[in-house]
């Protein structure tokens, strides 16, 4: 009598494991033609594609307008990032990477006593000097704008942090390489809507006119 009681329970959990498993299965066949997978990785190469479009708008700002307003002070901050590799003073020496004095307006590989790579002298080859844009493009990431540069570092990606850095890395020369005259509004207008790259410049243009406003007010 107890064993037939036993056999009853041990039946009726195998049922309901049957069940159980039969569901899973069922489940699986309901769900799994279903590939709701597919359009969730489609979300996701639209997210990694739209994340992909801030490079491309970090345009070289226009330098007429950012340079005369740049914070020259905390563009010297930045060079410290590059001391462990380049010297700045006129006459310096080379180290890891060549001196730096006057490299603006220099042309690519060419400071004298230093072994570039092959990538930096293909470089300067078709590329007459350094001016603001390559540099602004080169030290934002300098192995991918450069292939085969020697210089492993990984770039800094502020636009602000790099527009200052070559404010003052300008001034670091005998001759500073001229500032370009501001583009006129209407063509400075199209880079300001492209939002990460132009950050910098409407706020470099709005600052003067706000601390004019403040320093009306107290006056009266
Ligand atoms: C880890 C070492 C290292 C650091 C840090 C470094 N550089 Fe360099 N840099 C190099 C080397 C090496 C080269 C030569 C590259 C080549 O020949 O490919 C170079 C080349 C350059 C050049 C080209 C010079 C020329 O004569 O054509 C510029 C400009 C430059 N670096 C700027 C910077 C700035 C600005 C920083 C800091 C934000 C910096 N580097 C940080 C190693 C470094």
């Amino acid at each position: 009598m107890s064993d037939l009681g036993f056999n009853k329970i041990a039946g009726a959990t195998l049922a309901t494991a049957l069940a159980a498993v039969g569901l899973t299965q069922l489940s699986k066949i309901i769900y799994q033609p279903e590939p709701a997978a597919k359009p969730g990785y489609a979300i996701q190469v639209a997210a990694e594609t739209g994340a992909a479009e801030a490079p491309v708008a970090d345009t070289p700002p226009d330098w007429g307008t950012v340079l005369t307003a740049a914070n020259v002070a905390s563009g010297e901050e930045q060079s410290k990032k590059c001391l462990s590799c380049h010297t700045f003073t006129k006459g310096g020496a080379n180290g890891t990477g060549p001196n730096q004095w006057g490299v603006v307006g220099r042309k690519p590989g060419s400071h004298p006593g230093f072994a570039y790579s092959t990538g930096m002298t293909d470089f300067g080859a078709k590329t007459p000097v350094w001016d603001y844009d390559h540099l602004y493009d080169f030290i934002k990431s300098p192995g991918s704008y450069i292939s085969g540069t020697k210089m492993t570092f990984v770039g800094i990606k502020a636009p602000e942090d790099r527009i200052n850095l070559i404010a003052w890395l300008r001034q670091q020369s005998d001759s500073p390489m001229a500032i370009p005259a501001p583009k006129p509004k209407a063509a400075a207008a199209p880079a300001a809507s492209s939002a990460p790259a132009a950050s910098s410049a409407p706020a470099a243009s709005s600052a003067p006119a706000a601390s004019s406003a403040p320093a009306a007010a107290p006056a009266a």
